[in-house]
């Protein structure tokens, strides 16, 4: 395989996996197996969670004794408090995340990996609380406490982020996002966190790793590139208008097209539905028809489809939600994929180890310092 033709490892198979598949013929995302749409329409986030980490779908004394786990691991130790207290106030939250991954290895090693599952539910129960401790702390200069009795993660994240139980409404949107963002194959993050277990390396510093790739604008950092977007415009004529324009620039537009899927990511139509609704509930409809318009534009234009990252921007800002908070709820998901990858890629290791092809110049003669 060439340098050209596998430009960013595109359509270049790195493996095999049985957690999940991508836009495969007659199935546009499914996890172990289970379409996505099943899932999003019939199981909580706590499930699929326990579906990607053990393997199955759990039974209802399974989920309830795992959803009383992830409420016992949610609280956060003093030293790592500490640390966040010490994190700026205009740190962007992915670096905190990351941080406080990477800090919370210190503190709770790995060790052996006989715990891993362990490992695993205790970073998807806290870093919601970390990531909240540092907002809360840094926004109202409130050290909240991050046990809340709220069943689930995303009850659990807007209690913290709001200071009150959410709505049903928002508590489910909230979950559902979850459910699309958990999982989705060999994307970047997930790989670099493969490579980084490759080594044999700890679940923290793979994490850690991870968030960092997903920290950009060309991976999850999309949404909250989507929402800047979508803002900039108060109508949906000059949406339209203003995307045309930028489309002329060769400017990208954040939250459309994918590496893998050619014709529609599965997950946008069950974003966009939520979108609609909460903005109904809102009872303003302007960026949800700011956001259609923009869909209109790029689809006529360029063919060019919204992905996850478009919809579920409008979803959290009707929410109530940060901007800045975006691409950290993406985190609190896909630490669920990243940690199945991880396992996965323990339960039969083989270093990942690609090779290049050289493009520099041939053999050099080498010449001392002073006489160059
Ligand atoms: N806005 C405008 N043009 C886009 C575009 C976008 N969002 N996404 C792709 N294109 C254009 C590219 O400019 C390129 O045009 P060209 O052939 O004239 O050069 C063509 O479509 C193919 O895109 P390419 O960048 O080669 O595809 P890729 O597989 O490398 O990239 C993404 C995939 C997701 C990185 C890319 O679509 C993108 O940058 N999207 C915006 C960021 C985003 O939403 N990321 C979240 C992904 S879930």
């Amino acid at each position: 395989m060439t340098a050209k033709k596998s430009g960013g490892l595109a359509g270049v198979t790195a493996g095999k996996t049985a957690l999940c598949t991508v836009g495969k013929e007659g199935a546009g995302l499914t996890y172990r197996g289970y379409d996505i749409y099943d899932l999003a329409d019939n199981a909580s986030f706590e499930e699929v969670a326990y579906l990607l980490l053990y393997g199955k779908l759990p039974t209802r004394a399974e989920l309830d004794k795992y959803i009383a786990k992830l409420k016992k691991l949610r609280s956060l130790p003093d030293e790592l408090k500490q640390v966040l207290e010490m994190i700026p106030a205009d740190a962007h939250p992915m670096d905190v995340q990351r941080t406080g991954v990477s800090f919370l290895g210190n503190l709770e090693p790995e060790g052996d990996f006989s715990h891993q599952q362990d490992t695993a539910d205790r970073l998807l129960a806290c870093l919601p609380s970390m990531l909240l401790y540092w907002h809360r702390f840094h926004t109202d200069g409130t050290r909240i406490d991050t046990a809340t009795d709220d069943d689930s993660v995303s009850g659990h994240f807007l209690h913290m982020l709001h200071d009150k139980p959410p709505s049903e409404l928002h508590r489910k949107c909230l979950d559902t996002t979850l459910i699309l963002y958990a999982e989705h194959e060999f994307n970047a993050s997930t790989f670099a966190g493969r490579v980084i277990t490759g080594t044999l390396s700890d679940m923290h510093s793979a994490v850690t790793g991870a968030i960092g790739a997903l920290r950009g604008p060309l991976h999850g950092g999309a949404n909250e590139a989507a929402m800047e977007l979508i803002q900039r415009f108060s109508t949906p004529a000059e949406a339209a208008e203003g995307v045309l324009g930028m489309l002329e620039r060769k400017d990208l537009i954040m939250g459309f097209g994918h590496r893998v899927y050619t014709t529609s990511d599965p997950r946008n139509s069950v974003n966009k539905k939520m979108s609609k609704m909460l903005a109904e509930e809102k009872g303003d409809l302007t960026l949800y028809e700011i956001s259609e318009a923009v869909e209109k534009v790029m689809w006529d234009e360029k063919k060019l489809f919204a992905n996850a990252d478009f919809f579920a921007a409008s979803v959290y800002h009707f929410m109530g939600i940060p901007t800045y908070l975006f691409t950290p709820i993406f985190v609190c998901s896909r630490i669920t994929g990243w940690a199945a990858h991880i396992m996965e890629q323990r339960s039969d290791n083989k270093l990942i180890r690609p090779a290049a092809d050289y493009v520099g110049p041939g053999l050099q003669k080498f010449i001392a310092i002073d006489e160059r």
